[in-house]
């Protein structure tokens, strides 16, 4: 009998004002909506074969419980914390609890951007880093997720 293949379990996480992808700084943001981006987002797990959980969240806590209850449960993050990006010690923290591979992602170009923007306090304890991409940021963090686990 064939072993049936288990399809890897990917998180994506956003983080505050996400929700208000297309209607938000659009200059910066872009079109897309937040809607839209997530239908994206599932259409490509689809072709890539792994299975996809969206989170949103506005506030920090939920986010680290969020983190926090994936502990067993998800082999993979993908997280734009959005402006925690540049704050929270709390989501830090949550993803070196829980220790499992995470990718960060953001829509503008952190560096090109405030000085504040410019530090993310997540960036060295995830695998890696893709700014500055719009919403291809998520979706080429989809493919590498895929050939990390190849
Ligand atoms: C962002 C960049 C952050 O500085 C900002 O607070 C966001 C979005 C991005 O995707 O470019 O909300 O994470």
């Amino acid at each position: 009998m064939r072993k049936k293949n288990k399809r890897k379990k990917v998180l994506v996480i956003h983080g505050p004002n996400l929700n208000l992808l297309g209607k938000r700084e659009i200059s910066i943001y872009g079109k897309t909506t937040f809607t839209q981006l997530n239908n994206l987002l599932k259409k490509e797990a689809k072709k890539l074969n792994l299975s996809l959980e969206v989170f949103q969240s506005n506030s920090e806590g939920e986010i680290v419980d969020k983190i926090n209850s994936s502990l067993g449960k998800i082999d993979f993050i993908i997280i734009n914390p959005a402006a925690y990006t540049h704050t929270s010690v709390a989501i830090r923290d949550a993803l070196l609890a829980v220790k499992i591979p995470t990718i960060e992602v953001h829509l503008s170009n952190i560096f090109q951007r405030e000085d504040f923007r410019k530090k993310s306090l997540i960036s060295d304890v995830v695998i890696g880093l893709i700014s500055g991409l719009g919403i291809d940021s998520y979706l080429l963090a989809l493919k590498a997720v895929k050939n990390l686990f190849k």
